[in-house]
């Protein structure tokens, strides 16, 4: 499973990429505001650090995502279109991977809704696990389903677990089959901790340190 980072901040983007363990970034209008910057300054600066690099539309019909759509995808070979998955934002996405834009169908929450965006071509599939946790349903049973229902369909558009909250959905999503999991710095951070990782650094610090000390010389 590719490692994707969900963040539009440069910071967080630039050190997860010196870490040299993620592949990708997730963006939408909330971590944009967040950031602080306008929307193309900060997709842009993203793509020079890392590929496949998902900003998401805002328009609400057809032709306006289409062009909206299309600027997006002119700003960077890098970047992935992100549409919602309505009437008007899977034809708009239809219409654009016809013409080799890469599309991130995103919001979705059934695997019916998965094989739309499969049905207009689109690259990845971004089922949200975290949300549907929040509503009490199983996340992480529909990344599990879509998944499978890919796999018995032979379809290939890569599932874009997303939404991810915390470790265990990382290592849940990995399971399940999918594709991609993209996460929070936070998230990705604590994948690296363990306690006895800690521990036993600093043991065999210590133990390396005594190597160092003269040795009396045995006769
Ligand atoms: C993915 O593309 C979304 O940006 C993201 O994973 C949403 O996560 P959230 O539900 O924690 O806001």
């Amino acid at each position: 499973m590719r490692l994707f980072l969900d963040t539009a901040d440069f910071d967080e983007i630039r050190t997860a990429v010196t870490w040299g363990v993620i592949s990708g970034v997730t963006t939408n209008p909330t971590l944009i505001a967040r950031a602080g910057q306008d929307h193309e300054t900060q997709v842009k600066r993203i793509c020079e650090l890392v590929a496949d690099v998902s900003a998401e539309t805002v328009m609400e019909r057809k032709d306006d995502l289409i062009v909206e759509g299309r600027r997006i995808a002119s700003w960077h070979p890098s970047v992935v279109v992100k549409v919602a998955c309505t009437p008007d934002g899977l034809a708009a996405g239809k219409v654009l991977a016809s013409e080799g834009i890469k599309i991130n169908v995103t919001l979705i929450f059934t695997v019916n809704q998965a094989l739309l965006a499969a049905a207009i071509g689109a690259y990845f599939v971004s089922p949200f696990v975290g949300r549907l946790d929040d509503i009490g349903e199983d996340g992480m049973r529909v990344v599990r389903d879509i998944v499978d229902a890919y796999r018995q369909q032979s379809i290939t558009t890569k599932v874009l677990a997303a939404s991810l909250r915390h470790p265990v959905h990382v290592t849940q999503a990995a399971l399940a089959g999918a594709d991609i999991g993209t996460m929070p710095f936070t998230v990705l951070g604590s994948m690296y901790k363990h306690p006895l990782t800690d521990a036993g650094l600093e043991r065999f610090l210590a133990d390396y340190r005594k190597t160092q000390e003269p040795h009396p010389v045995k006769r």
